[in-house]
């Protein structure tokens, strides 16, 4: 049997390796950082975002391309002023997500806007910004983007988001792609609405989108989502309408299944021949973020039940929402591997008063209450996701780059938690 062959990408697969036992980042010990910054606490590698996103960019080669990383994975300031500064587009779905996105330097004509239910205000700031595309989700949506474009006495360019009814193998909350969701506009409904944006002088017809989902490992379903809008760009085309772009959405997933960079572009590109014409754009989240940040957090107490032992941690579910909300599987390793306490296996639990507070199940670790802990692959839909639930403040943010550490968001105080609320009173009246 022929062997599969992977092109291998050069960005290391994480922004983190162990050096003389112990685990770093960009030079910098995460035990210093722990010991100093006190844990939990996210910490990042900068130059590992670029260099993936750098990645993406160049596995397109001479394609007309552009890759625009999807705020929503991490919105932090640091990260997306890394990410402008070496020309990257984005992809937005609020009106928060482009104020951040334009105070981090990001070029308004490399934002694409998608979201099934996109505000006036929201609608309005953009087409205040000039952005690239309005990824257009409903016949209504188009409507009212003409209405407010024309009172603006400007046109919106848009891209009528595609559902192209492909399902993703990934689990059913980050599915999109399916005609049952509520994302996009089915296949049948996108010829007559292209027809329809002829008259309406608000709006300009340049593209079509999809987003088929997330964390999705193989290749087949995003190739046999690209044909389907390769299809509807080619029809569109004997209908005199000739589009600028296409936009195939994100969902790389990580982890050992998941394909490379390199193959994943390449797999995309093939399926636009160059005489298309037609401008290539990306919207990949987690793919650049999510092996660049981890979650330090240390062992408060060890408990040995009848049946399971637990190593409860300063770190919950409200700062890390992805093994309650999804059954997330991340690696949690220690930060010192050079000490040896004895080896258990553990259910790593936090504080929260939940059952879903579990980090990591059966894990089998060797530590003793006070050791520090990495849970590893957690920069996207980590911090992004965390709340404030059980009244814990969120924790704090560093970003390493060029070998230093910056706190980038500090650690919030209780009194914060309640700085927005009413009618509190601050003594026993
Ligand atoms: N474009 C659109 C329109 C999206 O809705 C998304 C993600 C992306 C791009 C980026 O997808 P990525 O490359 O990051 O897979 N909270 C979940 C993930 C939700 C993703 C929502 N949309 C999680 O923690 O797994």
């Amino acid at each position: 049997m022929k062997k599969k062959t992977r092109t291998t990408s050069k960005v290391p697969e994480t922004g983190f390796a162990y050096r003389n036992g112990v685990l770093h980042t960009d030079g910098l010990s995460l035990a210093e950082i722990a010991d100093k910054q006190k844990t939990p606490v996210y910490v990042y590698c900068g130059r590992h975002i670029v260099e993936t996103y750098q990645a993406y960019d160049a596995a397109f080669g001479q394609r007309s391309h552009l890759v625009c990383y999807a705020v929503k994975a991490n919105p932090a300031h640091a990260i997306l002023a890394a990410l402008a500064k070496v020309g990257a587009g984005f992809d937005i779905v609020s009106g928060g997500e482009l104020t951040r996105v334009l105070g981090a330097g990001g070029d308004p004509a490399r934002i694409v806007f998608a979201g099934v239910g996109k505000m006036d205000d929201e609608l309005e700031a953009a087409l205040d910004a000039g952005i690239r595309s309005f990824n257009v989700e409903s016949h209504a949506e188009l409507h009212r983007l003409n209405t407010l474009a024309q009172r603006k006495h400007c046109v919106a360019p848009v891209a009528l988001r595609v559902n192209p009814d492909i399902p993703a193998d990934t689990h059913p909350h980050i599915a999109t792609g399916d005609a049952k969701h509520k994302f996009g506009i089915s296949q049948q409904q996108i010829a007559p609405l292209a027809a329809a944006t002829a008259s309406l002088p608000g709006i300009a017809l340049h593209g079509l989108a999809m987003h088929i989902g997330s964390q999705i490992t193989a290749l087949a379903p995003f190739a046999d989502a690209a044909k389907r809008l390769r299809a509807l760009a080619i029809e569109l085309r004997k209908t005199g309408i000739n589009l600028k772009h296409v936009d195939l959405g994100g969902g790389l997933g990580v982890g050992k299944e998941a394909p490379t960079i390199p193959d994943y572009v390449g797999t995309l590109t093939k399926l636009f021949p160059a005489d298309d014409c037609l401008e290539l754009i990306i919207e990949p989240g987690r793919s650049i973020v999510a092996h660049a940040g981890v979650l330090v957090t240390s062992v408060v107490r060890l408990k040995h039940g009848d049946e399971h032992s637990f190593a409860i941690v300063d770190a919950g579910m409200n700062d890390l929402l992805r093994p309650a909300l999804y059954g997330a599987y991340h690696d949690i390793v220690n930060v010192d591997a050079t000490a040896k306490p004895p080896t258990g296996t553990y259910d790593i639990v936090g504080p929260v008063c939940e059952t879903s507070d579990t980090l990591g199940a059966r894990r089998r670790l060797a530590i003793r209450e006070g050791s520090v802990l990495a849970i590893m692959g957690v920069g996207a839909y980590g911090a992004t996701m965390s709340s404030h639930y059980n009244s814990r403040p969120r924790c704090p943010e560093i970003m390493v780059e060029s070998g230093v550490a910056r706190l980038t968001r500090q650690r919030e105080t209780v009194e914060e938690l309640s700085r927005n609320e009413k009618f509190m009173t601050t003594n026993n009246e």
